[in-house]
């Protein structure tokens, strides 16, 4: 209970009042247990085990690598996106991807082809679908697949089934001839799957897909120790040096576990959601934003989870804030390295030819941070086609930060974004 940190973290208070901010940041997980891992095969306890730190570790390494490429494409701008729900995406993809195609993917996605097989990949998300579709009556949480199928489009008898077995994905036949309707039916199907919150993952299909697939996750917790509205009141958030905006701005005084993390130079407070699980935000000293984008990795994450202890802070300011992306990712998958699914593409594993190849992958989500909780939503698709603290802190979350939804036990982040400015949707 050392003063110090707190004293520097005043001065970092003060220093922020009296001049205006250059990009800070701050980083929020929601942290999920998972109380019971399915475990049904007691003799492979330990090698599972080994899979699933692996699996996490990798999927981590991917959703700050992708994190990296889309702050980069969208400066200033809010980012928000769900790492699960492309990981899972593209891991679905790969089972009917052979080759070059397939190696490429399965590294894109961070995976280290020497240390984990392809067969590991796949059970591993197998066996973190059915960790997170586990029912709980503190938290809505659903996270799945589906591929809609060309009607005269033969499949694999071996990719539908393995499509069914390790990604719980159904197949509906579908006319594309008929865009239109195609696009509906996939659309209408997102929306139900994620209460609503994602309206429209596709805006166009052409006549020429023959097969889409989709990831979806939708996600709904509550605070613990929930933020008063009568004490929400309209606050400046400084959005940069030079512009500020007015957001409705939650106020909560607690004792939670909270880190200063002076290496890194930012400060982090994680509060709990009901079902035990909970969210870490993160807020860099001024300058830092940066500095700690660049020092996004798994070792990072997992250092500050080790140093949170906790601390009463009195005085916790953090915006409302509803946030919602669309991005097409075929060109930032391309840049880290995902290339061929667009160019020359080897999905012989769908249908036993080659002529499959990938037009398109976009992601669409939505994050809700209000005072009773949190929800969330994402959605992937892939379209293919023919070639062809000191006890008086004010701890304000009123400038850029980033966040991150991650998933306690089986460590996967299912949410990662940057809040720039909470005004704009
Ligand atoms: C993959 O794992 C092997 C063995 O653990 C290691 O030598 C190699 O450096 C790793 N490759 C990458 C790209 O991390
Ligand atoms: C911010 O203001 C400074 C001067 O006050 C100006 O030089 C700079 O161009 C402004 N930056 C932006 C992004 O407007
Ligand atoms: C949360 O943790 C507390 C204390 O450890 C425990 O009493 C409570 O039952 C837990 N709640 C849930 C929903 O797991
Ligand atoms: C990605 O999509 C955009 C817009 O449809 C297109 O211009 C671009 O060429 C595509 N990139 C790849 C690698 O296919």
């Amino acid at each position: 209970m050392s003063p110090e940190p707190f004293q520097m973290l005043d001065k970092d208070m003060r220093a922020e009042r009296t001049s205006f901010l250059l990009a800070l940041g701050l980083l929020m997980a929601g942290i999920r247990s998972v109380h019971c891992l399915p475990e049904n095969v007691v003799v492979k306890d330990q090698r599972r085990r080994v899979d699933s730190h692996t699996l996490a570790s990798s999927n981590t390494d991917f959703a700050f690598s992708l994190y990296k490429q889309l702050a980069l494409k969208n400066p200033n701008k809010n980012v928000m996106f769900s790492p699960l729900s492309v990981s899972m995406a593209l891991a679905f993809l790969s089972l009917g991807a052979r080759g070059p195609t397939l190696t490429e993917i399965l590294e894109g996605l961070k995976f280290n082809l020497t240390e984990i097989q392809e067969t590991q990949i796949h059970q591993g998300f197998q066996h973190l679908l059915q960790a997170l579709n586990r029912p709980s009556n503190q938290l809505q949480l659903s996270v799945g697949n589906a591929m809609f199928v060309q009607e005269e489009l033969k499949l694999l008898d071996k990719f539908i089934e393995d499509a069914r077995v390790l990604y719980s994905s159904e197949a509906f036949p579908t006319n594309f001839g008929d865009p239109e309707a195609a696009k509906s039916l996939i659309n209408d199907y997102v929306k139900k799957k994620t209460q609503g919150k994602i309206e429209e993952l596709f805006k166009d299909l052409s006549p020429r897909t023959v097969l889409v697939l989709v990831n979806y996750i939708y996600f709904k917790a509550q605070w613990k120790t929930r933020f008063d509205p009568k004490h929400t009141e309209q606050a400046e958030f400084h959005v940069s040096k030079n512009k500020t905006v007015e957001v409705p701005m939650m106020t909560l005084d607690l004792e939670t576990p909270y880190f200063r993390d002076k290496e890194l130079g930012c400060m982090l407070v994680e509060l709990t959601y009901s079902s035990n699980d909970s969210a870490l935000f993160i807020l860099p000293d001024e300058g830092k934003m940066q500095d700690l984008e660049a020092k996004l990795t798994p070792e990072t994450l997992t250092r500050w989870r080790n140093s949170l202890q906790p601390r009463r802070i009195h005085e916790l300011y953090l915006p409302k804030f509803s946030i919602k992306s669309n991005y097409e990712l075929n060109d930032t998958l391309s840049q880290m390295g995902i290339k061929k699914i667009f160019t020359d593409a080897d999905l012989s594993g769908i249908t036993g030819t080659a002529d499959l190849v990938v037009s398109q992958v976009v992601h669409k989500a939505v994050l809700d941070v209000g005072e009773e909780g949190t929800e969330g939503a994402a959605a992937t698709g892939v379209k293919v086609g023919i070639t062809s603290i000191n006890n008086h802190i004010p701890l304000s979350f009123n400038r850029p930060f980033l966040i991150a939804i991650v998933l306690k036990d089986t460590q996967s982040i299912i949410f990662l974004g940057k809040v720039t400015n909470p005004s704009q949707a």
